[in-house]
Formats: structure tokens, C-alpha cells, sequence
């Protein structure tokens, strides 16, 4: 598959949900006319037992968001504020029916307290996780998709390998890597960013700390993004993909489990099994798991980036304020991430009653919780819209809360901060050459932010 082919998967539409009422929270797209009469907290959830009368009506409490709509895909913003300002915790009717979570207290509220679950299992045996709608597989995603106390054990056997002191170890190879990536392009004067810096060097990392050769790293990223993309339309081809990843791993996991690991193993494997939990090695299906939860972590990494970059290219004061002082670039990682949130929000169930930003929410009732609006929360972050290097970001939440707190959050940090020095300082007079050809993620289900920046600048011999 060449890079068309993989860039042109990102770009595909899908229908919506809600047959035949769109899905209603597009910027623009619905919620004034419908829904957007404000949001009593006594209204009860349209579409739920008792309540059909009062689905979609003004008083019912209800915007029906829904991350799966593509025209939130480029701006979410104005959708979420009007949610924090109308309903902050909100009903929407979209996939069966679930909860918004849109305030930073309500967010920050449902991604600690452990009544809200990110591995609920029904009764059939399926996982409902931490994805809206749930994708009907039994498998989860090892510690993100099992709950306390359990998923604290496998969290301790990937913390040290992510740890700041080990990413700081690391921090020449990940410069090497940016150095190597601007090298390939410098003397040409354009390229796709992403394709060329962004997307590759946590690619190349990734493959690494799987044990995979580093000229994998497109093919692999691409299966993922197919997986992700055919979920949750087309679930048995997501499982196909998904299932493609897992073999690749497998291949791995068996030659080692055969060979064993040496010292020159860079890789999590000779940590994975070598590790316990409550006393017995972990299982194959738990490290492949792992890893492939480590695998997510490339696109948010780029698409943080390149949207960062594609804002400073547009903002020529702030870009000539980090090329003049560098040192603010680590700084910036943490703004942009506030500001954009490569990962807008993920699910969980409610395990019992429990009451949020005034609402009852029941038990088995699933709610999506918004990192990206509570990171524009307004009662938080004045003038949440600007990216101001200045502020204090201490309270952000793009990397979630709690005990599932972004393992990887010290690598996103060092990774960005690599890839920004390394364009600011070797092509800093970058310009995007064709700003109808920047490519978003067509929704905001699993990802946020640009797939794809075109760029110009003065071609260099090395
Ligand atoms: C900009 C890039 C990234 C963002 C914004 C991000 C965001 C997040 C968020 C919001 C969560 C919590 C989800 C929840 O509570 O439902 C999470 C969990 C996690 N992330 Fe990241 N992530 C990024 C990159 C990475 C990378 C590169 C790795 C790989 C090292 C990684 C590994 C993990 C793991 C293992 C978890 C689960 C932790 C647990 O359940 O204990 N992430 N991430």
C-alpha cells in the first residue's frame, strides 16, 4: 500500500448512527434548531425506559452528540462548548444511547472514581471498554480496558519501561531518528510532514519497543488505521485487520518464547516475559494485548505534531518566539496537548447509580468522557481557545486521570519536543503549501487532528 492509498483510508466518509436525523452536533449542524433550549437537570434520558415522549424535546436533557459524525471531525470545539455552557452532562441518543461528559470537574470526576468502569463485561460475555459503541469482542485492551485493582498489576510491568528517567536515556535515538527523517527531504524544499517526520518517527519507535524490524512501521500503522476505520461499521472487517496486527506480534512473541531474550533485546518482550502477575507469568493473549495498545500510541503522536505545526505555521509570532527561545518547546507539548487533545475522549460503564453534574446516571449506562472539552473548560483554562505558552497547564487532561493515566505521556512529550526542534531549527521557514490538501481524521472517535500537512521551504544540502 502506498502512502495515497493509506492518507486516502483517513479520508473516507461513513454514515451516521440515527437513521434519517443526522446526528445532530455538528458545528452548525442541528443542535440550535433541535435541541439547543437548554438543559434541565430534571429531564430524564430520551429513548430510555419511560421517557420516549421526551426524546429530542426541548426539555429533555438531550444533544445528541456523537463522535462518530464526521462534520465534527476538523472543529468538536463549538459543539462541546455549547454542551459545557446548555447540558455539561448530557444525553445523547446516538448508538443505543449514552452520556456526555463535557465539564473539566465531571470529567475529571468520571476518569477516577472507579464507579465509572473502563472493562464492564455483560452478561453475554462481551466487553462494553472504552470504546462508544462497543465493538462485541471478548478481548480487551491490557491495563486500559480492566479495572482496579487488577489493571494496576499490568500497568506496573509497562511503567518502567515508559518511565521520564528511561525516555531521557532515550532521548539521542529519538533525536537521531528526527534528524534522520528531515534528512531524507531536506534538499528537496517540500514534503507531507506527517508521511516524511511526524508520523514515522513514533512509528520507528514503536516498532522498536515491539521488536519489530523499524521498515515495518508503514505497513503496521496502516493496518491500524484500516482497523480503526472499519470499526464499528464494518466490525468483522476491523477484526480482520486487528487480527493481521496480532499475527505480526505473534511471530514475534513465539521466536522469543522459543529462543529467549538476550541482552541486545531492546524490546518490552524480555520485560513481558519475564513479568508476574499475582504470581504466574503473563499469558500471550495479555502480551499481545499490551502491545497492541502500545500501537495506538503512534497516530495521537503525530497528530499532535503536525496540528501543532500547522498552527504555527499559521501563527508566525509564536513559531518566531520557540525558534528564538527552544527551551519553551517542552512547554509547548503540554499547551498543544490542552489545546487539541489527540485523544478527545474514550468511554466507561456505570457500575451503580451515581450521581454527575447533577444527573442520575444508572447503572449498565454507558458515558462518553470528554478530555478534549474539559481541557477547554472555560471555568479552568481562561481563553481556552488560544494556544498561550504562558498559562499554567498543570491541570490538563489529554492524557486522561486516575489509574489509567497515559503510560506513554513522558515519550509523547520527548517525541514532540525531538520533532519540533528538529523542524524549527532545519526548516524554519516551513510554509504549507497547499492548505486544501491538509487531511484531519474523519471523526473524532479514536483520534484528533491533521493526517496529512504538505509543506514548502528553502531546500538545504543536508
Ligand atoms: C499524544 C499522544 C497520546 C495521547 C494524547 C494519549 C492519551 C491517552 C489517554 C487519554 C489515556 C487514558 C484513556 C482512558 O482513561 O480511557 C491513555 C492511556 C494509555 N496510553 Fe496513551 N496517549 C498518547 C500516546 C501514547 C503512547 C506513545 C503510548 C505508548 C507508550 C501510550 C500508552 C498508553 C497506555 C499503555 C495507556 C493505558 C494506561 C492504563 O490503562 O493504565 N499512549 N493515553
Amino acid at each position: 500500500m502506498d502512502v495515497d492509498d493509506q492518507l486516502g483510508s483517513y479520508r473516507r466518509d461513513r454514515p451516521g448512527p440515527i437513521a434519517g436525523s443526522g446526528s445532530g452536533s455538528g458545528s452548525g449542524s442541528g443542535v440550535e434548531g433541535a435541541y439547543g433550549n437548554g438543559c434541565p437537570y430534571s429531564g430524564a434520558r430520551a429513548g430510555s425506559t419511560g421517557a420516549a415522549g421526551q426524546a429530542g424535546g426541548a426539555d429533555s436533557g438531550t444533544e445528541d452528540f456523537d463522535s462518530h459524525d464526521p462534520a465534527l471531525a476538523e472543529n468538536p470545539f463549538p459543539a462541546y462548548a455549547r454542551l459545557r455552557s446548555r447540558c455539561p452532562v448530557s444525553w445523547s441518543r446516538a448508538w443505543g444511547g449514552f452520556w456526555v461528559a463535557t465539564r473539566h470537574a465531571e470529567v475529571s470526576e468520571a476518569g477516577r472514581d472507579g464507579v465509572f468502569r473502563t472493562g464492564h463485561v455483560l452478561a453475554d460475555g462481551t466487553l462494553q471498554g472504552v470504546t462508544i459503541p462497543p465493538l462485541g469482542q471478548t478481548g480487551r485492551l491490557v491495563p486500559l480496558e480492566e479495572d482496579a485493582p487488577r489493571n494496576l498489576k499490568f500497568r506496573k510491568l509497562l511503567s518502567s519501561f515508559y518511565s521520564a528517567g528511561k525516555v531521557r536515556e532515550r532521548m539521542p535515538e529519538l533525536r537521531r531518528l528526527a534528524q534522520e527523517s528531515v534528512d531524507a527531504v531536506i534538499s528537496e524544499g517540500a514534503c507531507d510532514l506527517v508521511t516524511a517526520l511526524t508520523l514515522r518517527v513514533p512509528g520507528v519507535v514503536t516498532m522498536r519497543d515491539l521488536g519489530l524490524p523499524d521498515d515495518r512501521w508503514f505497513e503496521i500503522d496502516s493496518l491500524v488505521h484500516q482497523a480503526l476505520l472499519a470499526a464499528p461499521h464494518d466490525l468483522a472487517g476491523a477484526r480482520d485487520h486487528a487480527q493481521r496486527i496480532t499475527m505480526a506480534l505473534v511471530e514475534e512473541l513465539d521466536v522469543r518464547r522459543e529462543y529467549g531474550t538476550d541482552t541486545t533485546d531492546r524490546s518490552l518482550f524480555p520485560l513481558l516475559l519475564a513479568g508476574r502477575v499475582d504470581g504466574e507469568p503473563v499469558s500471550d493473549e495479555d502480551i499481545l494485548s499490551m502491545l497492541y495498545l502500545i500501537l495506538l500510541g503512534i497516530d495521537p503522536v503525530s497528530s499532535l505534531t503536525a496540528t501543532a505545526l500547522l498552527h504555527l505555521a499559521e501563527h508566525p509570532s509564536l513559531r518566531a518566539r520557540l525558534i528564538a527561545d527552544p527551551a519553551l518547546i517542552s512547554r509547548a507539548a503540554d499547551e498543544y496537548l490542552r489545546w487539541m487533545s489527540p485523544v478527545q475522549g474514550t468511554g466507561r460503564t456505570v457500575a451503580e447509580h451515581v450521581e454527575l453534574g447533577g444527573r442520575t446516571l444508572r447503572a449498565g449506562e454507558r458515558v462518553f468522557v470528554s478530555w478534549a472539552s474539559a481541557n477547554r473548560d472555560e471555568a479552568v483554562f481562561a481563553d481556552p481557545d488560544t494556544v498561550d505558552l504562558d498559562r499554567d497547564i498543570s491541570g490538563h487532561l489529554a492524557f486522561g486521570a486516575g489509574s489509567h493515566y497515559c503510560l506513554g505521556a513522558s515519550l509523547v512529550r520527548a517525541l514532540f519536543t525531538v520533532m519540533l526542534e528538529e523542524v524549527l531549527t532545519r526548516i524554519p521557514d516551513y510554509r504549507v503549501s497547499n492548505r486544501g490538501a491538509v487531511t484531519w481524521f474523519p471523526d473524532i472517535t479514536s483520534f484528533y487532528g491533521v493526517t496529512s500537512l504538505p509543506i514548502r521551504f528553502t531546500p538545504r544540502s543536508g
